[in-house]
Parts: C-alpha cells; structure tokens; sequence
C-alpha cells in the first residue's frame, strides 16, 4: 500500500519562513546560505525545543525528581527520533559532541580487537573524521591502513580498488563515507556492506553529508555502525552514532566503572549535551512536520512522513542542482567537479574558477551576500587528487531552504567573479 499518496511537503517558501537566519543582510543584498555541508541554518522551533529544555527541564540524568526524570524522558524521546531518522532502534542510537569525537571512540573501541597484520579500508572520497581516527591504529595497533582510489575524472569511487583492498584476507573494517562532502558523490553503500561483510569485515558509514539529503536506511544498508552530525540537517551541533545492538554490547569501549553498561549508554562519556540532543530530535520533527496529508491530515508514522519529505527533497535538490550545473558550465574558466548533474549525487557542487584562490572568490561573493564554503572542507584528498590542494575548492551546497532566485544569484556572481579578473 502506497502510504505516501495524496501526501505533499510544503514548500521551499514556507520552509524559508521557518529560518530566522534567512531575514539577515549583508553589503545590501539578503544572505543566500550555501554553506549548508559545512552547517545549516535552524529553523525557530528548534531553537525553541533547546530554549525549553534548559528552561524548564534543565539537570543530569538519572535522578529521582522531576527535572532528572524529564532529562531522561528527552533523552530517550530523542534517541527514539533520531532512530526513526536512521530506521533503527532506540537503544542503539548513542550521542556524542560531533561525528569526529564518536568515530576516534568507536575506533578506538574496535582497534583493542586488531592487531598487527589486521587491515582497515579506508577511502580518498572521504572527510578525514572517517580515515585519521583509522589511521590512528597504525600508529597504536600496528594495523595496516588500505585506501581505496577515487577516479578524479568522475568523482567517483573506484570500486575495482575496493575489490582489490577487500580481498586482503585480513580486513577487518570497511571505512566508508555515504556521501562525498567536497563533491556530492553518493556511494551505493548496500553494495559496498554486502562486499565487506563478504570479506568477513565490519562496516562503518559516515552519513555525515548524506543525511541532510536522502534518508538513511540501517537495516537496509545492514551497515555494522553509522555516525551523522545534526548540525548538517537543521540541528544543533551535536553527533549521532548508530551501532547494531550486539555491536554496541560487544564492544570493548573505553568507558568510566560506574558508568552505565547498557546499550547505548556504554557508548557514551560524560554527561552528554542535553539541549542539543532535544534540538536535534526537535530537527527530526521539523523534517517530519513538512509532509502535509491530504486535507492537512499527517501520515501515519514519523518514518513516513520523513520518506515523503525526503523524496521531495530529492526532487527539489537534483532540479536545484542541475540548475546551478547549466548555469555555472556556461561560465568560460570555471570547472566543476565531481559526478554531472543527474548521476547519483547531493546537491553540493564544488567548482574551480581560474585564476583565483578560492578563499577570494569566496570573499567576493560574500559581498553580494552570497556565502560559499571554500579549501578542502577536511575532504584534503580530494582537494588534492582534483589538483586543487594549493587553491581550494568554491563549494555551493543547496539545502531545503535553497530557492532558484538564490541559484541564479550565485550564477551571476560566479559570472562578476570571473570577469573581474
Ligand atoms: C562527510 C563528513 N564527515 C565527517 C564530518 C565531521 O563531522 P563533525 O563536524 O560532526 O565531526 C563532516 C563535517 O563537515 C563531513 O562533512
């Protein structure tokens, strides 16, 4: 049964009234945000969830009075949303302060299994949140490090190197980003779990980039352990890890004596930043809030009202994406980077516009109120296999706030920009 008919998600203009952040002006010109892969604007009610949280509910955890008993019931409130985003279960969603700090422990939890001639695969399409913390067992479990190619020409992975790294009889992880956050290129991940777990290996997805723009499946993936960062999807700044169960339990985790053994508590240090795990579970209900039923009537359940969102989502970004693509390839001097418009990607388009740095660039279109990541956004061997290890990379990320009147604003300033050369 098609539970997504008569469902509509509403649109980009009542999705920008909800971001404060939008109303600001610089040099004259309103902010067009496409800084999103680095971080996205909030929108209003989830700076309220977090305001309410230290209002009214404000303590540790694991108390017997009501500010105590509140936290925990938030606590749990969120890891039952965050899970829904993730399409797993409450208790095996942990938190963490970003998605760096959780994969260093996940990796470091895992490497007290490895030793010397243990293998991790890792890969030149990914963040280095996803190939240090690996590259950290070299130096402290003697384990071999294997990376697996990216094709500069297409931005994409080479999957005949994957092969090749996954047969080294001793792989013990597959390191793996979801999404490219220097160029958009979207893995299949359900095929690279299945080769690895054929390999007798454990999976780890960093879905950091992914998640803003398709929705993640665990238990379709069968990934081994996920980690994303709410700050990339309309949150506040805190990390996501997601472990199956038994992984979580087994796990040889570096943790405090009196501090819970269950899951996935055990995963978690110190006491956790209560505020910002409600306003990322608030980030999830925003996303869920924007599928409208027929007559205003919601879908069923949370998890289907996110595929309705997300599936709108996808179409707004490939059309946004695409537009931007035309426009900026019409551009004499400019080159864009990674899979065309159409390929499986994010709407995120890095580009190099020559003879500029694009720390320069960035400062020009920043003054037509136009802001643009740029470098290598800690994806520095990508930067560096697309020959933009010197200059950087101009990045354009387009998030659900993102409207065509703003594509066509950076495509005419990309236009200024060169021709002030
Ligand atoms: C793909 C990807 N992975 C990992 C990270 C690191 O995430 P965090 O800042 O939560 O540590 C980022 C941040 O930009 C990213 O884009």
């Amino acid at each position: 049964m098609d539970h997504r008919s008569g469902q509509t998600v509403a649109s980009t203009a009542e999705i920008r009234s909800a971001f404060p952040a939008l109303q600001r002006v610089c040099h004259g010109h309103h902010v067009a945000y496409f800084d999103g892969p680095g971080g996205t604007q909030v929108p209003r009610v989830v700076v309220e969830a977090m305001a309410d949280y230290l209002v009214h509910h404000n303590a540790n955890a694991h108390w017997a009075f009501p500010t105590s008993a509140e936290t925990d019931a938030a606590l749990w409130s969120a890891r039952g949303a965050m899970a829904e985003l993730l399409n797993a279960a409450a208790d095996e969603i942990a938190f963490g302060p970003n998605m760096t700090t959780l994969t260093f422990h996940l990796a470091r939890a895992l490497g007290r299994r490895l030793g010397p001639g243990d293998a991790v695969v890792v890969t030149e399409l990914d963040h280095h949140a996803n190939i240090d913390p690996w590259r950290a067992l070299e130096r402290e479990r003697d384990v071999n490090i294997l990376q697996v190619r990216m094709i500069p020409e297409t931005g994409e992975l080479d999957w005949d190197d994957l092969i090749r790294c996954l047969a080294d009889h001793r792989v013990r992880v597959l390191a793996i980003g979801a999404a490219s956050n220097a160029i958009g290129t979207i893995n299949d991940i359900p095929r690279a779990v299945a080769m690895a777990h054929e390999a007798g290996a454990l999976t780890f997805v960093d879905a950091v980039h992914f998640t803003p723009h398709q929705l993640v499946d665990v238990r379709e993936w069968d990934c081994d352990f996920l980690a994303c960062s709410a700050y990339k999807f309309y949150g506040p700044h805190v990390g996501v890890l997601y472990g199956k169960r038994e992984q979580i339990e087994s796990l040889d985790v570096p943790k405090l004596e009196p501090a819970p053994e269950s899951a996935p508590e055990r995963l978690e240090t110190g006491t956790q930043n209560h505020e910002g795990i409600v306003g990322a579970a608030a980030a999830v209900d925003y996303l869920a809030s924007l599928a409208i039923g027929p007559g205003g009537a919601p879908a069923r359940t949370r998890r289907q009202r996110l595929e309705v969102v997300y599936d709108e989502f996808h179409e707004r970004g490939s059309a946004l994406l695409r537009r931007l693509w035309d426009g900026l390839s019409m551009i004499g001097g400019v080159r864009l980077h990674g899979p065309p418009s159409g390929a499986p990607r994010t709407p995120t388009l890095a580009c190099t516009i020559a003879g500029w740095a694009s720390a320069d660039a960035s400062c020009q279109l920043a003054a037509r109120g136009i802001f643009a990541s740029h470098g290598n956004f800690y994806a520095m061997t990508v930067a560096k296999r697309l020959g933009a290890e010197r200059d950087g990379l101009l990045r354009f990320g387009c998030a659900c706030y993102t409207s065509e009147d703003e594509i066509d604003r950076v495509i005419d300033a990309v236009q200024a920009v060169v021709r002030a050369k």
